[in-house]
């Protein structure tokens, strides 16, 4: 409640800026061709696929974890509940974000980009299973997580469209990102008022959420492996997590300078400072294992 005025503010900001746009308008769909089953066309054959193995990895991977919306509108939808600016937010939020899986689904099947029926097996996998984290029912908690996961999604869809090598897929995925992005700053604004108004309690919100971090499609079946392969080839990896997402986010919240902690607060922000310090050294160690794996590839070829 002390945060609604904020919201508002936020909401009415957040319409003032967010561009209309049209998934339909980056989907190719002259170049389609009905599949097998009722209809009779021609079954998915990988040689359809006119994109790198990378980029089908990476756009299902964001695709599946888009397809869990239901998941995530139920948690803000139960946390934020739906009256006044919260309620209003909470459904503008899961239409833009509806626009995501739709688009990206529809690009996919029209370019036969990947196997839709294990595309469509995966989806039931995965929704079935639903979503769920750590903090589900505490308020800053969920406001700190999504701060960083809507940035997360941000250059995670940003850069797989860069790997695909297609200006119409690039497109479409920079319209998404820049919906992830406008998302993030809305949760980042309610969290600084939060840091304002409890900076003790924000802090710890912060340090617990960073603590156990995890991109919302973990749960996707063969996750580990995926998402090594799109750390490999810089879609998202432990160095963008940690500067791209992580550092900017808390500087904005000025966590290192902010006063008027109480003694939790204090624990909290060591908590941060110590992690910022470890993620430095696994992205280090990463980036060092993947230029030694290119050299040892560039050496075989
Ligand atoms: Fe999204
Ligand atoms: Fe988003």
């Amino acid at each position: 409640m002390e945060l609604e005025p904020v919201v508002e503010k936020n909401l009415n900001r957040h319409l003032s800026v967010a561009k209309e746009w049209f998934p339909h308008e980056y989907v190719p769909w002259s170049e389609g061709r009905t599949f097998d089953g009722p209809l009779g066309g021609d079954a998915w054959s990988e040689s359809d696929s006119k994109l790198p193995e990378i980029a089908r990895t990476a756009l299902v991977v964001n695709l599946l974890t888009e397809d869990n919306l239901p998941s995530y509108h139920r948690q803000i939808a139960t946390l934020f509940g739906p009256d006044g600016a919260w309620g209003t937010w909470v459904g503008r939020w899961t239409a833009e974000e509806g626009r995501h899986g739709t688009a990206i689904r529809d690009y996919l099947t029209v370019t036969r980009a990947v196997d839709p029926v294990a595309l469509e097996r995966a989806r039931m996998t995965h929704m079935t299973e639903g979503y769920s984290n750590n903090h589900d029912d505490e308020i800053l908690h969920t406001l700190a997580y999504v701060s960083f996961q809507e940035l997360a999604t941000r250059i995670s869809h940003r850069n797989t469209g860069k790997v695909t090598g297609d200006p119409t897929c690039e497109a479409l995925l920079a319209k998404v990102a820049a919906d992830e992005n406008l998302h993030m700053v809305f949760y980042r604004n309610l969290l600084a008022a939060a840091f304002e108004l409890a900076p003790g309690q924000a802090m710890r919100a912060v340090a617990d959420v960073l603590a156990d971090f995890q991109m919302p499609g973990a749960g996707i079946e063969g996750f580990a492996r995926k998402s090594v392969a799109i750390a490999l080839a810089g879609i998202y990896d432990l160095r963008q997590h940690r500067d791209e997402v992580v550092v900017p986010v808390l500087r904005q919240w000025d966590v290192f300078n902010l006063g008027g902690l109480d003694a939790d607060g204090e624990i909290a922000r060591e908590q941060v400072a110590a992690h910022l310090d470890t993620l430095e050294r696994q992205a280090s160690r990463f980036e060092e294992r993947r230029a030694a794996r290119a050299a040892r590839r560039a050496a075989t070829s």
